[in-house]
């Protein structure tokens, strides 16, 4: 199988990366920083393109490059993992800015839509091809503080659920909460400040009681979720709510 990850430089995306890697597959990774120790350990079945996200003028030219078209062109399996996101801006409306709202709805929407459009038209010829959408427990739970971060991934949901209806042939997508994870966004969230986060109390105690999950086990349920034959069955999951 192939497989093209967004920020896959970090957090979840290098688990996910990593573990795909480990099972054989060939991966496209797409990110600011890349990730030097996978390129290294795994020359051969990783690529990678520094990209910043936020930017629809270099994911065009990313879309349209050699790079993205020779690793598009199979016949075979093929999954794309719109992962990269963001938090900012934390704090109530009044006080988000427009630069920063902006970005984020750039990284968290426009970019996995950009790409989720490119990805199935050059797609055409595979077997099978399927979009996992990282979502988050904040698509369907609201939170003071997190109005963005919500609306964005709201918008993975429903975006997931709109496609399903176009009924291309042989697409699968999916757009899942994978549940709390110990990663650089956690540390992020702790360290806002009650004001801006009422609900930060109860992510310290999350991690207080250990109750985090590791990225490489929350890779393995969602890597276990992505080849599934029910994969797309259900729009918008919540990995917690799987057997
Ligand atoms: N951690 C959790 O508890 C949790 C819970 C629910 C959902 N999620 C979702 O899971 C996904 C991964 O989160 P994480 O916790 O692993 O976050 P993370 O540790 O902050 O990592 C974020 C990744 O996204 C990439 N990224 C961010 N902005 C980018 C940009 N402008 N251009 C390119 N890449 C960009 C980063 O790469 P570069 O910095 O190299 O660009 C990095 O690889 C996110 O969509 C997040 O919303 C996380």
């Amino acid at each position: 199988m192939r497989a093209i990850i967004t920020g896959h430089s970090g957090g979840l995306g290098a688990a996910l990366c990593d573990a795909l890697l480990a099972r054989g597959c060939s991966v496209l990774g797409l990110s600011r920083r890349g990730n030097p120790a996978l390129a290294a350990h795994f020359p051969d079945s990783l690529r990678e393109v520094a990209i910043d996200l936020a930017d629809p003028g270099a994911i065009d030219a990313l879309v349209g490059g050699a790079p993205w078209r020779s690793f598009t062109d199979t016949d075979g399996r093929i999954a794309l993992i719109n992962n990269a996101g963001m938090l900012a801006p934390i704090g109530p409306v009044g006080q988000q800015g427009g630069a920063q709202i902006a970005q984020a709805v750039a990284v968290n929407v426009a970019a996995p839509l950009i790409l989720t459009d490119a990805f199935v038209a050059a797609t055409r010829r595979a077997l099978d091809r399927r979009v996992l959408h990282v979502s988050s427990g904040a698509a369907r739970s609201a939170y003071a503080g997190w109005s963005i971060y919500c609306a964005t991934k709201a918008a993975l949901d429903h975006h997931a659920r709109a496609v399903i209806e176009d009924r291309q042939p042989g697409l699968h997508i999916a757009s899942v909460a994978p549940g709390v994870i110990d990663t650089a966004m956690q540390d992020q969230i702790r360290a806002v400040d009650a004001d801006r986060f009422p609900s930060v109390g109860r992510f310290r105690q999350l991690k207080a009681d250990g109750h985090l999950q590791r990225p490489e086990d929350s890779a393995r349920r969602l890597i276990a979720f992505l080849v599934d034959e029910d994969f797309g069955r259900d729009a918008a999951v919540d990995i917690r709510d799987l057997a």
